[in-house]
């Protein structure tokens, strides 16, 4: 048993869900026909209605992967940026963390969205690319002198001693960023995730959900769209 969210009493964690039907809202309808020949524009133009909705953080979603064993590894990346065109969308990460690893290993993905305000979920898969050297010193220079630090203070995902100990090693990365602006983390990586497979699924309050999925065989051929049944 446990609390009621709503102050009424005890209740199973099951009962309180049922009362709590995900997409119980107005949400906006989505019009398959007037849908653009390639997925990057409709992304493009759902990413700033999440915006505009006030949707917080709607560039960050879930980016999987598959390790060495073949289990799925999934985390919370931010959206750098889209290639509309190419299909491509864009994040950074250490390629000397685990999902670094795993993308040597297998360097393909799927990243998902969800924006609750909109009942918008998008689907894209594909196989992913690592940028040039440069490309990646670029990026890491627009970053935070924060974030480089925590970037330079070592490998991502390793285990640390204790806060302390961290918050020491972070004081001696952000001197060292003091002295040379131009420290560039050895690990630090562009990745672009060119998709071969992009969903869009609009919910909708009396579950009649539009689903709408692009595919093409590999990054140089053409888009078809299908509905699908939700
Ligand atoms: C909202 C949010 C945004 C995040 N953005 C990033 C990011 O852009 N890059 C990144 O490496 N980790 C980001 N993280 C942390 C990752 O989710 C994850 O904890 C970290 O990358 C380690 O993943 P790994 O051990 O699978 O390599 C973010 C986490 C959250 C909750």
């Amino acid at each position: 048993m446990v609390q009621h969210p709503d102050g009424l009493g005890t209740g199973t964690v099951a009962g309180v869900l049922r009362e709590r039907p995900p997409m119980d809202r107005e949400l906006p309808a989505f019009d398959p026909a007037g849908a653009p020949a390639a997925p990057g524009p409709l992304f493009v133009d759902w990413l700033l209605g999440a915006l505009a909705a006030r949707v917080p953080d709607p560039q960050v979603g879930t980016v999987s992967t598959v390790d060495a064993d073949g289990l799925p590894d999934a985390r919370m990346l931010v959206l750098r940026d889209v290639d509309a065109e190419g299909a491509g969308w864009l994040f950074a990460a250490d390629a000397d963390s685990p999902k670094g690893r795993q993308l040597a290993a297998r360097p393909a993905a799927a990243w998902t969205f969800y924006w609750p305000q909109l009942g918008r979920q998008v689907r894209i898969r594909g196989r992913v690319e690592t940028a040039a050297p440069e490309v990646c010193a670029a990026e890491f220079l627009t970053r935070s002198p924060a974030a480089r630090a925590a970037a330079l203070s070592g490998p991502q995902s390793a285990p640390i001693d204790s806060l302390a100990g961290y918050d020491a090693e972070l004081a001696a990365a952000l001197a060292r960023l003091a002295e040379d602006p131009s420290l560039v983390a050895p690990g630090h990586t562009v990745y672009t995730l060119r998709a071969t497979a992009v969903e869009f699924w609009q919910g909708d309050r009396a579950r009649r959900h539009v689903r709408l999925r692009y595919d093409r065989p590999g990054p140089d051929a053409g888009w078809t769209a299908a509905l699908l049944r939700p």
